[in-house]
């Protein structure tokens, strides 16, 4: 059961205030707007205006500006505010001065009336008991601007009426507002608790010496956020995060603000609104977007890192039932545009990866907001770990098929083939090959899937041809019968292969285990993998690469064909083959991050890219198929004997031709 609302009073017409009127105003509310001087009044009417402008121009407002103008009345009087059925209170940010308009508020506007405080940092209920109505009493929390940002936290005091609860929840529809309804009053309720942790994560690396460009592109070009961190900072005010982050910890929230905030706050780098923050701009006030560009060193740090924290805080409110995890999603979705919700991002990465994340930060820093709530800790105990396992926050399509030396997931939307002989390094004998061809066939056949991604277990990514299985060939019959059976069709598979195919190079890569990377169409190396295409030193020779690694990566393969030179995972990049470089504990993060990169692009065009590629490739096949040739050929040598005998037994071969 809810109040019908007609009439609504708006105290304090600063920046949040004028905003909540003009939306009010828009929606066809008629609005009260008080606050302390005709001036201040008078600017806040022109600023109301200007915005109705803005959004007339854009075909945003159905009726005349002077229409909707009408519905607001200014004033200096509470007694203006008698009759109306709900108070929004914008004033300062000052416990006292709330207090006291409340009070005098309350006796004056009728009794049935809803209260709300638009507050960041103070206990609703403490707001609500300086008046004689705390059952009608309500957070209502908007974001700057709320002509632009649609959504409200709505908060629950101690004495809060569910009548209360509905009445503000219809109003904020009513107005076209998306919402969440926070069951109990806590510091930064959800956004700005989430916002905390994630921004002083940021501003933890600019401690450790990373460079605020690079973490702003890395949250805007690997994460997709629209704005970075600092930018969104010195955009809403460095002032206003540093007040309302310290009022939270004053009021229990366990967080240690970084130096460099304090710094900025007491040197009055605000940001845009003073002309310098995290960035310098034209003048106070005057706001250029700060150029950022997307550089490999966003492939240093993790941004993970923030994404974490905030998890981690997401799931503290939600296992104390203060809001649901749709609620979490929803809120951070819409109110902070994030690209997809922090608990959708978990499940994405791996609920094991954020608390990996999380431990290593609390070990690093000592600090007890790291420690991963109870929550993460108890469903990566049960195994919900997010897709990967079918089920993390929510629950996700997930299918598992062994077979037998490779392994075939299903998760929700990409497949991950992983190679599963880590005790041999992943060598490629018949098994991977054939499992490896089957595997992709599933993913090229299950509709749900738009991204295949390709990996080995343990150490290695696959350490080549297994030597154990190439030293049992009596002749080149048996690399014949070989060839055409399992390498032949797998290649084709990959040339032919109809979705986006990455690599996860977790580790070692050798000979075809190499040359696997060429036909995937993008490579992601840890740092700590290592490559090489090492056949001839073994007296066979690597076909993929000697024929078509030339036009499909570089030239300047053939050198490490000729000579089995090892190239760290860099060199690679250089040489073209690798296309991001990451961080060991980071590769299974940026793999999904690839994959919603892919998601994101409409499926038609994902679609047509592939078949430009595949026409492409498909013009070395003949190269391929002569290469392979020569290798049988080259099988019933006395080379590739000694050469496969010598590498098993540990010793430098002697060439003695064919
Ligand atoms: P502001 O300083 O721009 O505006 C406050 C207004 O209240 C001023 O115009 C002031 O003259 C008026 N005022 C002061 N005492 C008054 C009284 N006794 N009666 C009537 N009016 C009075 O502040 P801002 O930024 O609009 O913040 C207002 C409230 O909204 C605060 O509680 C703040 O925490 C909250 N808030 C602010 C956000 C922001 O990004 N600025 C975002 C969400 C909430």
């Amino acid at each position: 059961m809810s109040r019908a609302i007609e009439k609504v009073a708006v105290v304090g017409a600063g920046t949040m205030g004028h905003g909540i009127a003009e939306v009010c105003a828009i929606h066809g509310y008629e609005v009260v707007l008080i606050d302390v001087s005709d001036e201040i009044l008078r600017n806040a009417l022109e600023k109301i205006r200007w915005s109705l402008e803005g959004l007339a121009a854009r075909g945003l407002v159905k009726e005349p500006i002077n229409a909707i103008l009408s519905r607001v009345k200014p004033t200096t009087s509470y007694e203006e505010a008698r009759d109306v059925d709900l108070v929004i209170e914008a004033v300062v940010e000052n416990a006292a001065v709330k207090k006291e308009v409340f009070k005098r508020l309350d006796g004056m506007v009728k009794a049935d009336a809803v209260f709300t405080t638009n507050t960041s940092t103070i206990p609703i209920s403490e707001l609500a008991s300086a008046t004689s109505r705390p059952e009608k009493f309500a957070g209502l929390h908007f974001i700057n601007p709320p002509v632009l940002i649609h959504f409200v936290e709505v908060i629950k005091g101690d004495r809060t009426s569910d009548e209360c609860v509905a009445t503000v929840v219809d109003f904020a529809k009513s107005i076209g507002f998306k919402y969440v309804v926070l069951k109990r009053d806590v510091p930064g309720f959800l956004i700005n608790r989430l916002n905390a942790r994630h921004w002083v994560e940021a501003l933890r690396m600019l401690e450790e010496g990373l460079d605020v460009r690079d973490v702003d592109a890395a949250q805007r070009f690997r994460l997709g956020f629209p704005m970075g961190p600092f930018e969104l900072f010195d955009f809403s005010g460095i002032d206003v995060g540093y007040l309302a982050f310290n009022e939270m910890a004053r009021r229990g929230f366990s967080i240690k603000l970084p130096e460099v905030v304090k710094k900025m706050y007491e040197e009055k780098r605000w940001g845009m609104k003073t002309g310098v923050g995290f960035y310098k701009y034209p003048a106070p006030g005057a706001y250029v977007r700060p150029t950022i560009l997307p550089s490999d060193r966003m492939y240093d740090l993790n941004p993970y890192r923030m994404i974490a924290s905030a998890v981690n805080e997401a799931a503290w409110l939600v296992r104390n039932e203060i809001v649901t995890k749709d609620e979490v999603e929803l809120a951070m979705r819409e109110a902070m545009q994030w690209p997809i919700g922090p608990l959708t991002w978990a499940d994405r990465i791996g609920l094991d990866n954020v608390v990996s994340i999380l431990n290593k930060r609390f070990e690093e820093t000592g600090l007890e907001e790291y420690k991963p709530d109870p929550l993460l800790e108890e469903m990566v105990r049960e195994g919900k770990l997010g897709l990967k396992s079918g089920e993390g926050f929510f629950k996700w399509k997930y299918e598992k098929k062994d077979l037998g030396a490779v392994v075939y997931e299903k998760r929700h939307d990409h497949a991950v083939v992983t190679i599963n002989r880590p005790e041999k390094l992943n060598a490629l004998n018949e098994a991977v090959w054939e499992g490896l061809r089957v595997a992709l066939e599933m993913a090229e056949e299950d509709p749900d899937v738009r991204v295949a991604i390709l990996t080995g277990s343990g150490r290695a990514f696959c350490a080549g041809d297994d030597i154990a299985m190439m030293s049992k060939w009596r002749g080149s019959m048996d690399a014949k019968a070989w060839a055409e059976r399992y390498a032949a069709p797998l290649i084709e598979k990959a040339i032919e292969f109809k979705k986006p195919l990455i690599t996860l190079v977790n580790g070692l890569a050798f000979g075809g285990g190499m040359e696997l990377n060429i036909l995937a169409d993008i490579v992601i190396a840890s740092k700590e993998a290592v490559f090489a295409i090492p056949e001839a030193l073994i007296g066979a020779f690597p076909p993929l690469a000697s024929s078509c690694g030339a036009p499909l990566v570089s030239k300047k393969i053939i050198r490490y064909a000729l000579t089995g030179e090892w190239l760290s995972a860099e060199q690679c990049k250089e040489l073209g083959l690798v296309d991001i470089v990451v961080p060991p504990d980071q590769l299974e993060a940026t793999g999904a991050e690839m994959v919603m990169k892919i998601l994101r692009a409409a499926p038609l065009g994902v679609e047509a890219v592939k078949s430009s590629v595949r026409a492409y490739r498909r013009m070395y096949k003949e190269l391929l198929r002569a290469a392979t040739q020569d290798l049988v050929i080259l099988s019933s040598s006395q080379d590739f004997s000694e050469g496969a005998r010598a590498f098993v037994e540990k010793r430098p071969p002697t060439w003695k031709g064919r």
